[in-house]
């Protein structure tokens, strides 16, 4: 069952990550474009709200998810950290390789739902360097299969995605390099790039905005695994800002909301496995906690959905023409949750929410898991 609450305790988080410069890295790394800004008038119609825009992370550098954002900006900052460079020592991917040869380890290491990972592998790839990815038991072989498609070599562990994690920071070593997209006490440098790398997306969206001659959404909907693409969500809606426009709301998987858990008891709660969320992107346990504080301090709003309500999100975004998944038509989900509930539209209203605002999601994954995609969008018999 959907649930929602009002976090009492938003507004500018202290240790808020401010405007980064990944854009400008991004911008040179091969097969760079914006992701679109797309308008969905079905899903406008059917939330009775001001345009329903969103970002489309289904093509990102031909990787069906943002993550890749992430992973390319942490090694590219991780490598001008050891070689001490400036940004305009390169121009192109040969150019920067050439210029890192002498620090370039053997390979990178990480865990993943699937996303994360194939962005590590890419990142890999691009190197000339190895790619090793755990993955937790029951990842869809679909996923398995596109990490694969990199060049990287996948193990399967016995146990959910923080088991996963543990794994691969155990294989981790100085010309092995963890890239992991979760923090822990004594491990955030990564992370925290990570963290930087997804502002490319909210870059381009002001871009894309002004282009586009709308105004600010009202509200901006952040889908939470481990809560790093929410931590960049907070971090350039709330930077160097008075007001507490737009709202924004967290969106979880029911039974693995470690962010709505978490705020709600005040500290960082583990939800135990096993999830059977089918949001896979979502299925994390513990966040991270470099995020922890920012989304505890900024975010407005947390929901919860099910899986049958991200498969309805899935099929309004197809009847529109957007390709979106399972964790990347969550935000969707969680907004229609929000504003089916009178008391949910109240607290939105009381938190400044104009009924004719405009209503930003982020789609953060195209087809990832064909089969389920097929099963819901074009169920046989329809
Ligand atoms: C498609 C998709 N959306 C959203 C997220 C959530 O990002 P984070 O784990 O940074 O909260 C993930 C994470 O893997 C994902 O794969």
């Amino acid at each position: 069952m959907s649930s929602f609450f009002v976090n009492e305790r938003a507004g500018v988080p202290e240790t808020i990550r401010g405007p980064g410069s990944s854009l400008s890295i991004h911008r040179k790394l091969p097969g760079y474009r914006p992701s679109p800004l797309r308008f969905s008038a079905v899903a406008t119609e059917k939330l009775g709200c001001g345009n329903v825009m969103l970002k489309d992370e289904s093509d990102r550098f031909g990787l069906p998810s943002f993550k890749v954002l992430g992973a390319s900006f942490a090694v590219y900052m991780e490598l001008k950290r050891r070689r001490r460079f400036e940004d305009d020592a390169w121009n192109d991917l040969d150019g920067l390789v050439r210029l890192c040869r002498d620090v370039l380890p053997r390979g990178l290491v990480t865990a993943t739902d699937g996303n994360h990972g194939r962005g590590v592998a890419r990142i890999a790839s691009w190197l000339g360097l190895g790619a090793d990815v755990f993955v937790p038991a029951g990842t869809v072989p679909a996923r398995i299969e596109g990490i694969e498609s990199e060049g990287a070599s996948v193990t399967v562990i016995g146990g959910d995605y923080d088991d996963a994690v543990e794994a691969a920071a155990s294989t981790a070593s100085e010309d092995l390099w963890l890239v992991q997209d979760t923090a822990w006490p004594g491990y955030e440098r990564i992370p925290a790039w990570i963290v930087d790398g997804y502002g490319t997306i909210m870059d381009e969206m002001e871009e894309q905005l002004a282009t586009a001659g709308r105004p600010a959404p009202g509200l901006v909907a952040v889908q939470i695994g481990v809560g790093s693409l929410a931590a960049a969500v907070i971090g350039h809606f709330r930077s160097g800002q008075e007001g507490r426009a737009p709202v924004i709301v967290g969106v979880e998987p029911d039974g693995v909301a470690c962010a709505f858990e978490s705020v709600r008891a005040g500290e960082i709660v583990t939800v135990p496995g096993p999830h059977r969320s089918v949001m896979a992107g979502l299925s994390c346990g513990t966040l991270s906690s470099l995020a922890w504080p920012v989304i505890r301090d900024g975010a407005d709003i947390f929901v919860t959905v099910t899986d049958d309500d991200a498969f309805e999100a899935m099929r309004l975004l197809a009847g529109d023409g957007i390709v979106s998944g399972e964790s990347g038509s969550a935000g969707l989900a969680g907004i229609a949750a929000l504003l089916r509930d009178g008391a949910a539209r109240d607290a939105l209203e009381s938190l400044g929410l104009a009924p004719g605002s405009d209503i930003m999601l982020i789609s953060t994954e195209g087809i990832t898991d064909p089969v389920l995609y097929g099963r819901v969008v074009n169920p046989p018999g329809r």
